[in-house]
């Protein structure tokens, strides 16, 4: 325990995930253990620039961990991306004796830490927190396995009335720069084929396998992700209505529920873990650096510029699904 309190912030960022609350309890409750002081930031980098801080205590986090969402409230801050508002955001979080910040949130929050420690030197650790699980240096990121059984629940919907119609679903899931979300579902949810941002598909073989399927009159679940290279599941559809072969074809876009609802154990578990773990890290020292999940392991890395995740380890994948496909 250390001796003299010291006062440290934790805010979230970017899009929510299921899973954040949980980490938000753990860096308080482990804060409180610790005898660290925990301002709560209400929505993300917008919250350090306005002043709006929450002092947390051990209740204040009571029965969160189920939720999804953040009881903090998150932004994706316009305002921060100038210097004069980080200046007042490092002015605010003086005035709170605070030299530490926990950012739980994506690729765009880690940048805005790294910012805010080059021009003003406020200390960070860097926790994953997104359903688009593209954070590079992790394997899983908070919220990943949450929205990807969100999405298989709902695929398995689809696939009933998809199967009693003989239809085709095009079916789109989140994930702008990244198809992780969307090869994952597509294994777990048995479907036929993916779209993803990484990589262009043959639109002619594409063209070829539809025409069959439709003959067949079989059913065929296709997951396009929304950074797809067609700009997403409405505009393949679009694509198959130009060669009028769109009778048969559905196209569902899940939006907003895959972020929702209440964290799975994985996403719990994790949560709690990463939260924890950054409250040891700042008792260590270790600070200005990021955490991470591999193999059942936990561990801290500092961040290389260029910090988006890259597909070929996914390939693996896509291959999977094409080979389980007989459409
Ligand atoms: O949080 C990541 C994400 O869910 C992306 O998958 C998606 O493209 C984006 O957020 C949507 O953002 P918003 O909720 O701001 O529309």
């Amino acid at each position: 325990m250390l001796t003299n309190v010291q006062n440290i912030a934790v805010l979230t960022s970017g899009g929510d995930s299921p899973g954040m609350n949980a980490c938000i309890r753990a860096v308080v409750r482990a804060g409180v253990y610790h005898n660290i002081k925990v301002f709560g930031v209400i929505d993300g980098f917008n919250g350090l620039i306005d002043a709006n801080f929450k002092a947390m205590d051990y209740h204040s986090v009571s029965n969160i961990i189920s939720r999804g969402g953040t009881v903090l409230g998150t932004e994706r801050s316009e305002r921060f991306f100038k210097k004069k508002h980080r200046e007042i955001a490092v002015k605010n979080l003086k005035s709170k004796n605070i030299n530490t910040i926990i950012v739980i949130g994506g690729d765009g929050s880690y940048k805005g830490a790294k910012q805010l420690n080059k021009d003003f030197g406020i200390q960070f650790i860097g926790i994953p927190g997104t359903i688009d699980n593209d954070i590079y240096g992790s394997n899983y990121s908070i919220g990943f396995d949450t929205a990807l059984n969100n999405i298989i629940d709902s695929i398995d919907k689809i696939r009933d009335t998809a199967s009693s119609h003989h239809r085709i679903f095009l079916v789109e899931v989140m994930g702008n720069t990244s198809g992780i979300l969307a090869l994952h579902s597509a294994i777990a949810s048995g479907a036929e084929d993916v779209f993803i941002p990484e990589r262009k598909e043959d639109l002619e073989i594409f063209e070829t396998k539809i025409r069959k399927a439709l003959l067949a009159k079989k059913s065929s679940i296709i997951i396009v992700s929304e950074g797809d290279q067609m700009g997403g599941a409405k505009e393949l559809y679009d694509f198959l209505k130009g060669k009028k072969l769109h009778s048969k074809v559905r196209v569902s876009i899940l939006g907003h529920l895959q972020r929702g609802g209440n964290p799975s154990f994985k996403d719990r578990m994790l949560a709690t873990q990463f939260g924890s773990k950054a409250i040891d890290m700042i008792i260590n020292n270790e600070i200005n650096q990021f955490i991470g999940t591999s193999k059942g392991e936990i561990y801290t890395y500092e961040l290389i510029e260029n910090t988006t995740k890259v597909i070929p380890k996914n390939i693996d994948s896509l291959n999977l699904i094409k080979k389980l496909s007989i459409y």
